[in-house]
């Protein structure tokens, strides 16, 4: 059995008034981390206030971040800074930054490799663009991203990585990949992770779904056999709907 994983993605939104507001809201809503994994990914500035209050059911992580642990990097931000302040997950490879900050697949493999000697939870996202999927090129894509991410690492590693599949064209367009088209590409990205390690790492990896996720769909995507989370961005800034959200993953 897969433990649920669910993670809102705040991106560039939210003050620290604001931040602190959602985390007093959450705090006692949370499910009990033993049945679901809670996590909110928020920009760098407030983390540590929020891994300061965070309660033991919610977890805090970064957006993104510097493989090297220390250098002439301006603007950047290191694995070991982040544990310093008691951040324990990390995303990677987020479309958005693939697209606007140079994100590589080079760059991903780098990360993740550095998440895990700092003993950073990762998440990896992957996704295939609107035209790519409609010229019938996604399995092709995802599966190059999966090889050249997931380059060296081994098969313990890989079975505590989350992978978030998030097609370009359904994020914060309100258009959600149908259930069966999400479930069947989480499908093919097990069905890859088992053909570059064995079939015990596919059953282990948990694998989420991202794009255009709310209150309304939730319950359809978390009823799909190759679904184990989601990772959402809109609707995990109300603090209600990210309690809702959450809570789903119990069904
Ligand atoms: P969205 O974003 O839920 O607003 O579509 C998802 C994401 O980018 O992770």
């Amino acid at each position: 059995m897969r433990k649920p994983i669910i993670a809102g993605n705040w991106k560039m939104f939210k003050t620290r008034d604001e931040a602190l507001q959602f985390i007093y809201a959450v705090n006692d809503q949370m499910p009990s981390n033993e049945e679901v994994e809670s996590v909110i990914f928020a920009p760098f500035v407030v983390l540590r206030c929020l891994v300061k209050r965070q309660g033991e059911n919610l977890k805090i992580g970064a957006q993104n971040m510097h493989f090297a642990e220390e250098g002439a990097f301006t603007g950047e931000v290191a694995p070991n800074m982040l544990t310093s302040i008691g951040v324990t997950y990390v995303l990677i490879g987020h479309s958005e930054r693939r697209a606007m900050f140079n994100e590589t697949d080079e760059s991903c493999n780098k990360k993740l490799h550095s998440a895990f000697k700092h003993e950073l939870k990762p998440i990896l996202c992957v996704g295939e663009s609107l035209e790519q999927r409609e010229n019938g090129t996604t399995e092709e894509v995802i599966r190059h991203q999966l090889v050249e991410d997931l380059k060296g690492l081994s098969k313990e590693q890989v079975k505590e990585l989350v992978i978030a599949y998030e097609p370009i064209w359904a994020i914060g367009t309100g258009k959600t990949a149908t259930a069966q088209i999400a479930d069947e590409t989480c499908g093919y990205i097990r069905h890859v992770v088992g053909s570059l390690y064995d079939q015990e790492t596919a059953d282990a990896i948990r694998i989420q779904y991202g794009g255009s996720v709310k209150t309304s769909n939730i319950d359809e995507l978390m009823a799909q056999p190759n679904i184990d989370g989601a990772l959402i961005g809109g609707a995990s800034l109300k603090s209600d709907d990210f309690i809702t959200l959450v809570n789903a993953a119990l069904k």
